[in-house]
């Protein structure tokens, strides 16, 4: 068995319902997801959600439902919106289930019998919304900041295990040396080494004032601290320590994929604690920028924060993949407006890629009653298509590859502009007008071709319209278990006597 390529999602608090940052994430993820497949790999997409711990236990009580209720009522949210979303994860995993809990207890009885855990007492500081501890000079950081920003901070004083966090400063400096692809993009590692380097303390690892999580082994006046929790998910999903065979065939996960708010947590405890349990580190971490809304933080007292549900109801859901994957570089910040979603539905969308099959199966149906007519003779023009389309699928894979999916798109959408400019150079109205029946038939076989390629480019990113276009060009045989990526990088796979149809526009324009 080869071993599966494994890529996870943060899982997310329950206590409020999915957002656009949460899609974000997700969809980033499937798009690698769905990749990977396309290049004939076995993949274990995992997400889920986070359900334990002292923010679901207040916001439960302040609803006034129990935590499990609360939990149960919002893990649907995510779970539909996932489905809403086309997203094509192997397995969800909730904290709350009874195989999360066993290999929790497994990770900490390896950490405990290594000796890295002590029972101590905890003074300090606690932010709730965030789930951390709190050093005194974040929290003049914090008290720096307009009354109205800034989180509520506890003051918390109670007995605790500690983990010896304080031990792995020297080794996780080396990891981040010898691997330095660990950490991704590149000013994120530097954030992290100059954080390592500023000194690691022991982590409480166990709380006793409250008790919604998985209680401490031996000792459940304690509950495990919820990242302890949380981060272990990955491990259980992947049938970590009952399924050996499935958890040695899965882990180590190749990519985490995460935002930059929990890039600590990933890369610095979760390495540590899989360090003191000996067993093998991920291999990649990437942490993703932020969404601001219309210029400003999202926000549920601002009541601007998107609902994807709304957004992929209203303009579908491809266009929503397509506009968040596009919109800002892959790992740096960005805005979501609707003005530029609108710019880009009627623009790169309708003009862009809906125009071009459009026409060219237009064309098809109006010259050649449907059937893809026969190439002859490729003048240079022609051939500086398949050159193109050649490069691109090229240059389309590496950036996949390095997650610069708004690279990768503009790319693709880059092609869909010069076969555009090919058919306007072209004019086979002219050439139909004119009776310049071969010289017709080669382009629109080029134009054929073209889409093929350019359909096969964009599925990770759009899979639903990917499939539309599949129907189109070839209604008789779009099987799209059969899609594989490396046919993006060849040239004369489209078979001439080929029906295509039509149908209906790929995008609507908005006004
Ligand atoms: O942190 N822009 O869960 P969470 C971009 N349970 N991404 C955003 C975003 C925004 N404005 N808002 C949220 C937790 N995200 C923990 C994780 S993992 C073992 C435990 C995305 O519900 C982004 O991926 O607060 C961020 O890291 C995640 O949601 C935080 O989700
Ligand atoms: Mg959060």
């Amino acid at each position: 068995m080869s071993k599966k390529y494994y890529i996870t999602t943060p899982i997310y608090y329950v206590n409020d319902v999915p957002h656009i940052g949460h899609a974000y994430t997700t969809i980033a993820a499937d798009i690698m997801a769905r990749y990977q497949r396309l290049k004939g790999n076995d993949v274990f997409f995992l997400t889920g959600t986070d359900e334990h711990g002292q923010k679901i236990e207040n916001t439960a009580a302040e609803n006034g439902e129990t935590p499990i209720e609360l939990a149960d009522r919002v893990v649907v949210r995510f779970q539909e919106l996932w489905k809403v979303l086309n997203i094509s994860n192997s397995d969800f995993i909730r904290t709350t289930e009874a195989r999360h809990k066993t290999t929790v207890n497994e990770l900490y009885k390896q950490i405990l019998d290594k000796g890295d855990i002590y029972l101590g007492e905890y003074e300090g500081w606690y932010n709730v919304r965030e789930e951390s501890f709190i050093t005194e000079t974040q929290l003049e950081e914090i008290n720096k900041l307009p009354e109205d920003k800034r989180p509520r901070i506890d003051k918390i004083k109670e007995q605790s295990y500690f983990f010896k966090l304080s031990e792995y400063q020297d080794k996780l400096l080396e990891f981040y040396k010898e691997n330095p692809d660990f950490i991704s993009p590149k000013n994120r590692l530097n954030e992290v080494v100059s954080f390592v380097e500023g000194g690691l303390r022991d982590l409480s690892i166990s709380r006793t004032t409250f008790s919604w999580g998985i209680p401490v082994p031996d000792n459940p006046e304690h509950v495990l601290y919820v990242w302890f929790d949380a981060l272990t998910n990955y491990l259980t999903a992947c049938g970590y320590p009952e399924n050996i065979a499935e958890y040695e065939n899965t882990w180590p996960a190749d990519l985490h994929l995460v935002g930059k708010d929990i890039l600590r947590f990933h890369t610095v405890y979760w390495p540590a604690f899989l360090m003191a349990a000996g067993l093998p580190l991920p291999k990649k971490v990437f942490a993703h920028g932020w969404w601001t809304v219309e210029g400003e933080k999202m926000s549920k007292s601002l009541g601007n924060v998107v609902d994807p549900y709304q957004v992929a109801e209203q303009y579908g859901v491809d266009v929503f993949r397509y506009f968040l994957m596009r919109e800002i570089p892959f790992g740096q910040d960005g805005d979501y407006s609707n003005g530029s979603l609108i710019n880009r539905i009627n623009g790169e969308l309708a003009n862009g890629l809906g125009n071009l099959v459009s026409r060219s199966l237009g064309m098809i149906e109006k010259y050649f009653d449907g059937k893809i007519p026969e190439a002859s003779d490729f003048l240079e023009i022609d051939k500086e298509i398949e050159k193109n389309a050649l490069l691109t699928a090229e240059k389309v894979e590496k950036e996949i590859e390095n997650i610069e999916y708004s690279k990768a798109l503009t790319s693709i959408w880059g092609f869909i502009g010069d076969v555009n400019k090919y058919v306007d150079d072209m004019q086979p109205w002219t050439l139909s007008k004119n009776g310049e029946t071969e010289r017709l038939s080669t382009v629109l076989w080029v134009l054929a071709e073209s889409i093929r390629v350019i359909n096969i480019l964009i599925n990770p990113f759009m899979p639903e319209t990917s499939e539309l276009i599949s129907e189109k060009i070839n209604p008789e045989n779009n099987d799209s278990e059969t899609v594989n990526f490396n046919d993006s990088k060849k040239w004369g796979i489209v078979k001439h006597g080929t029906t295509i149809n039509k149908g209906e526009n790929l995008f609507n324009r908005i006004q």
